[in-house]
């Protein structure tokens, strides 16, 4: 299969892409990231489709989760072992609640490039442009900082190379053992009331190993876990200069990431992101909003999977909470109807995004947990499967969506808000939604008590 080269790409209509200033060093550039190594092997993504396939039959649940925007300066060992942690601890939450094989997907290792409302952003009177996310330009409100730099493709790519390294050096050398279960709930999150739950968790999967053990069952599944990496496909450069012809099969893959998704800004069509997704051998994504008529998300199923494979297209929707109950039902019966086969993930975030009266970006808990309830009470409804959850979290005790156990408040969001991008739920927030998430869960697929 044949990819379109950049230019024909651009012809094409590419959404969301920066002005890059200096055509001769983005060429430059592009032409390194057509030499360096592959960040991940087409024989991977082909396993995380295999994963995705069963829970587009409703035999498995997909967990995937970090930040809405990686930074380079972010990206220390630190950080990505919280991340790491908090998703492990959800996964094992989800799988133990509920008896169901977790998929565990990153948003990390690529996730540097974002979307804007605004190609512009003024201040005082200064108008400059909107930060694109590290890959594109720097965060701080000047001139040098917003000029977009293609130096830093290369430097996502080198950045995310070592945080791919460092999660493949947690998640098999030991870091991911489950007989670790304990240690993954650190300091001030043992202390919180999903803390406690969680060791009450830990304590019961304790005695279970222990009793597998003296039974002679000690296998491969308790000492490591399958992890893949996903970031949004966006620059069409970066994601094109790393796509590259699998030997054993003659076919093109995008080997920045296992998986990569289109955004609900740039699932036109007939556009370049559609056009580059459709070619490649990965199992892909599409946010999908609330203005999605059945007949687009039918018209997308059919040009992203042709052949209708489980486990290629897996559709990301992000109503709000206020609008899941009245478009998603109409949406997935439409869609199952037409005999499409697709995974149904819940992205309970973008829809429910406001500003406060500080002027910070946030979102709260309740509304999160109200999507995905919304998410699984149609989906019972229908009899289709509620596939997964897609969340924008972090591992630190960050103060960024309001709500939750702990009922952070507007005047809290001061003390620890870091995101560059969109608000993310802290690691307390995250353990509940996984324990609320779980108990839904388990009541699609028979409970089990915790
Ligand atoms: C995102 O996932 O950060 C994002 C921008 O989402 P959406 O395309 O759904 O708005
Ligand atoms: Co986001």
């Amino acid at each position: 299969m044949q990819i379109p080269d950049l230019t024909t790409l651009h012809e094409q209509g590419a959404a969301q892409q920066p002005s890059w200033p200096d055509r001769d060093a983005l060429d430059a550039t592009v032409a390194r990231l057509r030499k360096v190594p592959p960040l991940v092997f087409a024989g991977e993504c082909d396993d995380l489709k295999g994963k995705l396939a069963a829970v587009t039959r409703g035999e498995a649940f997909l967990l995937q989760g970090g930040d809405c925007a990686e930074t380079l300066e972010g990206a220390t060992a630190e950080n990505v072992r919280a991340k790491l942690r908090v998703l492990l601890q959800m996964a094992v939450v989800l799988t133990y609640a509920a008896s169901v094989p977790v998929v565990k997907l990153g948003r990390l290792a690529g996730q540097y490039a974002k979307p804007r409302s605004s190609d512009t952003e003024t201040r005082e009177g200064v108008t400059l442009p909107a930060y694109r996310g590290d890959a594109v330009n720097g965060f701080d409100f000047t001139a040098e900082a917003r000029t977009p730099d293609p130096q830093r493709l290369l430097d996502v790519y080198n950045s995310s190379a070592s945080t791919l390294n460092l999660v493949r050096a947690f998640v098999t050398g030991g870091y991911a053992d489950l007989r670790q279960v304990h240690t993954w709930n650190t300091d001030f999150v043992r202390s919180s009331a999903a803390g406690k739950r969680y060791e009450r968790l830990a304590n019961e999967i304790d005695r279970a190993l222990t009793f597998m053990k003296a039974i002679g069952a000690d296998p491969d599944e308790f000492h490591r876990v399958d992890f893949h990496s996903s970031h949004e496909a966006l620059i069409l450069e970066y994601e094109h200069a790393l796509t590259r012809i699998d030997s054993r099969t003659d076919l093109p893959y995008d080997v920045s990431a296992h998986f990569l998704w289109i955004g609900e800004r740039t699932r036109q069509l007939d556009g370049a992101h559609v056009e580059l997704l459709s070619r490649i051998q990965n199992p892909i994504g599409v946010k999908l909003g609330p203005t999605t008529t059945p007949d687009d998300a039918i018209a997308l199923a059919q040009r992203l999977n042709p052949e209708n494979e489980p486990g290629r297209l897996t559709f990301i929707t992000r109503m709000g909470a206020g609008k899941i109950r009245d478009v998603l039902p109409e949406l997935v019966e439409k869609v199952t109807a037409a005999g499409v086969q697709v995974a149904w993930v819940c992205d309970p975030m973008h829809g429910n995004t406001f500003e406060a009266s500080s002027g910070y970006k946030t979102r709260r808990f309740e509304d999160v947990m109200d999507e995905v309830q919304g998410f699984f009470d149609v989906h019972r409804a229908l009899g289709t499967w509620p596939g997964g959850l897609h969340v924008e979290l972090t591992g630190d005790n960050v103060t960024e969506c309001v709500g939750g156990g702990e009922e952070l408040l507007e005047a809290d969001l001061a003390n620890a808000y870091e995101s560059v991008c969109d608000p993310r739920l802290n690691r307390v927030q995250s353990l509940e939604l996984a324990f609320l998430v779980a108990e839904m869960l388990s009541e699609v697929h028979g409970p089990v008590e915790v």
